[in-house]
């Protein structure tokens, strides 16, 4: 089967420079998820006819198993798909999708596909409470589709029709280019229907049909910010009810954002309001507490990540302890039983088993080893102003609170590190390192007191 995705049209009630199909939803161009449902049917040839924004689109969402077809002006459905003719292979049937309705299943295009056979002409249609704007399918007192009459160019008794066109159509590809061919623009848009070729498939003997999604939102689309946001709920809630389903525990459904792949072992369990982007894994028992952002992350087994924490490109062992406000930013590499607590953020940066850094510390490029406690406020010196530099922490090392540790350095194991010291030189293990300061105490201090005006 060729797949013919139509993705030329402005997208006016946008009100944006950005090109409609490129509108995100869940993260990702709407066309992207046209595309992988596409992908999922292992379609002969995989089309995409672009228009406005044509360069962007293409730039988007460019890969090898991907043609474009220009369609210059938007002369209407039936003309897009004539610009994606020359791209097809005719031995095998067509289906149509467009861009901005993102949440249609494959298995309901299958459905379709299977319905109209190899030479049938399949229509997808739903029967809507308020069918207004859509085009109505008409049929016989026999059954049969007759027609598919735009609301535009339709009579009042034809507006009573609740049975509408979705839009996806299977067709049979050898007669097409005739069909598309002969359309003509006379109707109320000046359009060239490809709503109007069931008609000269009808006249050359096809058998028509019709199937129906499973959901009605399978075929909705996108046309403002509106209808962008209420696709981008139903999806959410689709994603909410398929972690439900697979075990995970969600303290609110309603209160999750996926925008990438979300896999849980057995007893995780999510707090409100978290967002997961791109790749992240939460491994057996692992527990997310309310706010927490996680991107491209992988979680070990009963890790406790408490609330407002961020989490970006890192990787965490098994029963760590991350936040309140901790953040892990690309490079993080946690091993097991790691603590890292409040307003504490580590970078480029691994550390070792059982290490704990509970407040306020900055770790970056920097490789600390097992069981060091990192005081609070400890901070690494990573960057000279031009360039940065490691620091080395190695095992059991114990690091007084408010120290820095100017980089390049090298703190060998076992090294204990006075509060309040600024570490330059390299310290080999076993010693005690301090800065040598004095503390002076003058008795009877008076403060200054605000002088009246
Ligand atoms: C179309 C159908 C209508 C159906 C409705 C479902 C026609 C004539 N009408 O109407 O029966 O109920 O979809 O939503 O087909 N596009 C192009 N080039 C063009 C025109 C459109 O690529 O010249 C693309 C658009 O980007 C969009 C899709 O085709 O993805 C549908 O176009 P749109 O203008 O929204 O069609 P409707 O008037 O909604
Ligand atoms: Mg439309």
């Amino acid at each position: 089967m060729n797949i013919v995705i139509l993705a030329a049209g402005a997208g006016k009630r946008m009100h944006s420079a950005l090109p409609k199909v490129l509108h995100p939803l869940a993260g990702r161009p709407l066309l992207s998820h046209v595309l992988d449902t596409a992908r999922t049917l292992k379609p002969t040839r995989l089309v995409v006819v672009i228009g406005h924004g044509g360069d962007q689109v293409r730039e988007a969402v460019a890969a090898p198993d991907v043609q474009f077809a220009l369609q210059q002006q938007q002369l209407g459905t039936g003309h897009a798909l004539q610009q994606a003719l020359p791209l097809i292979d005719p031995s095998v049937p067509t289906l149509v999708l467009y861009g901005d309705v993102p949440l249609t299943r494959a298995s309901t295009l299958q459905r379709l596909a299977d319905a109209a056979g190899p030479g049938g002409y399949g229509v997808l249609t739903v029967t809507l409470a308020d069918p207004t704007g859509y085009g109505r399918i008409v049929r016989d007192a026999a059954g049969n589709v007759t027609r598919i009459v735009e609301q535009k160019d339709a009579t009042e008794e034809q507006r009573r029709i609740a049975e509408i066109n979705t839009g996806i159509v299977v067709v049979p590809s050898g007669p097409l280019a005739g069909w598309l061919a002969a359309l003509k623009n006379e109707n109320a848009q000046g359009e060239f229907y490809l709503t109007d070729v069931v008609e000269h498939a009808i006249g050359a003997g096809v058998r028509v049909v019709t199937a129906q999604p499973d959901d009605e939102w399978e075929t909705l689309g996108v046309n403002s910010k509106q209808q962008l946001a209420q696709l981008e709920r139903i999806h959410q809630r689709n994603v909410a009810d398929a972690l439900l389903v697979a075990g995970v525990t969600l303290a609110d459904p309603a209160r999750i954002d996926v925008r990438g792949a979300l896999a849980c072992g057995r007893d995780v369990s999510i707090d409100v309001n978290c967002v997961f982007e791109g790749d992240v894994t939460l491994a057996d028992g692992v527990r997310v507490g309310p706010n927490c952002v996680i991107r491209n992350a992988a979680i070990g087994a009963g890790t406790r990540i408490d609330a407002y924490t961020h989490i970006e490109d890192a990787t965490v062992g098994a029963h760590a302890v991350l936040g309140p406000y901790a953040r892990l930013r690309p490079g993080a590499k946690l091993a097991d039983e790691v603590h890292v607590g409040n307003f504490v953020e580590v970078k480029n940066s691994v550390i070792g088993h059982g290490s704990k850094a509970n407040h306020l510390t900055y770790v970056g490029d920097s490789d600390v080893g097992a069981r060091v406690n990192l005081g609070a406020g400890t901070i690494t010196c990573n960057y000279d102003g031009a360039n940065k530099h490691r620091t080395v922490i190695e095992d059991d090392v114990f690091v007084g609170s408010d120290t820095q540790l100017v980089a390049p350095v090298h703190v060998g194991r076992g090294v204990t590190i006075a509060a309040g010291t600024t570490v330059w030189k390299d310290v080999s293990a076993d010693a005690l390192v301090l800065n040598d300061k004095t503390q002076i105490a003058k008795p009877g201090y008076v403060r200054p007191v605000k002088q009246k005006k």
